[in-house]
């Protein structure tokens, strides 16, 4: 259930992860045009120092940790604001389960975003969806669970959210297929024996996008253009062989969706995701952003190659995944998420991260996942898998 909001009353938002990346973005965004939206819950894991900030400044009426230690500093932080606190990852799902925000982000990383992406979705909410690894772990359960209870998934990755602008949704026979771009990460030019000694620090600069740890691997690796196929293909419904991913290393045309008649059609900005976080928070209607406009007469070249399987083959594991189907899907992001930890860690190197995925991957069955306790199973199976074999790369 949805409070339904008077005409010209504000929008009620919940920012699930707020202090990350997308998060401060879409912060950003709603502190920017305080008449516009009211702030019902933020949540965030351990920082509490930046939580408790924005909950003042958004004047919210909850603040959440994930992590239950966190809890007296929270607590303290907010002391006679009359703002509410709470912890445990079970706070987190009851934050995005209350029905006076009628939109929620998703901006939590990982498979830790489950609960609470379902708990917005089983009560019909807008969710502005960032937090990809939820369909990639449950796909499938989770548009039934869209579908069932009348939810509206508006996605915040800059390549779904470019095809959902484009994608004609009353008439989805004519489209022929999606186009995925990707900039190729800052590995794009690399060789292997570059990559299997590459850092920390150098996995993490992106040429393009300033983002979240995480995801900035997976961007290196492209497992995060993995990631993104597969969501593609349960956002939009979309057969894995009708989903190509194409290299564009300026990051302009955010994506496309190639029609029968020949017609291509594309969503172009700089890149900057407050575009794509202001299109969902304003959703039906449009919103000003002060993201740098593009102008095409200062960009000097549009550029455009295949992706390289060879140097990057966490993308041939991903699509290999879809294909499997089943529980693969699963597999191969619990087992990346294990992986880039431990990387980022400094406990194994750039291309141990695929040796992982991979190994997890062969050692585990792909059997189809029933329902949602399946995929919990089969997600912290993967990690022990997956925690296993980090021991053996490294030794
Ligand atoms: N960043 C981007 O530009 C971008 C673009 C497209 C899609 N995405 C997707 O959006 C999601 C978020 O990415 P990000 O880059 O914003 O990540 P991030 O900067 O690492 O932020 C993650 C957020 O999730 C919270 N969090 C972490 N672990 C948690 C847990 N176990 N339980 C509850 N909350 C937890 C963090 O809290 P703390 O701050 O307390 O740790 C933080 O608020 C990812 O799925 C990513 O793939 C990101």
């Amino acid at each position: 259930m949805v409070v339904k909001r008077a005409p010209g009353a504000p929008r009620r938002v919940t920012i699930l992860g707020s202090t990350g990346s997308v998060g401060t973005q879409t912060i950003d965004l709603v502190a920017r045009d305080p008449g516009a939206f009211a702030v019902e819950a933020l949540t965030a894991n351990r920082n509490v120092a930046l939580l408790a900030k924005q909950a003042k400044a958004l004047n919210a009426r909850l603040a959440v940790v994930a992590d239950p230690a966190c809890y007296a500093e929270l607590k303290a932080a907010l002391s006679g604001t009359g703002i509410e606190a709470a912890a445990g990852p079970q706070a987190v799902a009851e934050a995005a389960a209350r029905t006076d925000a009628d939109w929620v982000m998703a901006a939590i990383v990982g498979a830790a975003g489950l609960e609470p992406t379902l708990a917005a979705v089983r009560r019909g909410a807008s969710v502005a969806f960032a937090n990809k690894e939820v369909l990639v772990c449950a796909g499938a359960l989770m548009m039934e669970e869209v579908k069932a209870h009348g939810a509206t998934l508006l996605p915040v990755d800059s390549e779904h959210n470019a095809i959902y602008q484009v994608f004609d949704f009353k008439h989805p026979q004519r489209v022929r297929r999606l186009i995925l771009t990707a900039s190729g990460g800052p590995f794009r030019t690399k060789d292997r024996a570059f990559m299997a000694t590459a850092t920390r620090e150098q996995a993490v600069a992106h040429p393009t996008w300033d983002m979240g740890a995480k995801i900035s691997v997976d961007s290196a690796t492209l497992m995060n253009k993995g990631l993104e196929l597969i969501e593609a293909r349960f956002l939009f419904d979309m057969p894995e062989d009708r989903i190509d991913v194409l290299v564009h290393p300026q990051s302009v045309i955010h994506s496309m969706v190639e029609y029968v008649d020949g017609s291509v059609l594309a969503q172009l900005g700089t890149p900057d995701m407050r575009i794509p976080i202001a299109y969902t928070l304003a959703w039906p209607d449009r919103m000003e952003t002060p993201a740098q406009r593009l102008d095409l007469s200062k960009a000097r070249e549009l550029t455009f190659e295949e992706p390289d399987l060879e140097r990057f083959p966490a993308l041939r594991l991903a699509r290999a995944a879809l294909q499997s189907g089943g529980g693969a899907p699963t597999i191969l992001s619990a087992a990346n998420e294990v992986a880039v930890e431990a990387f980022l860690d400094r406990r194994i190197g750039f291309l141990d991260i695929e040796r992982v995925v991979e190994a997890t991957l062969e050692a585990l069955p792909h059997q189809r996942l029933g329902d949602l306790e399946a995929v919990r199973a089969t997600d912290a199976q993967a990690r022990r898998v997956a925690a296993e074999h980090l021991g053996r790369v490294r030794a």
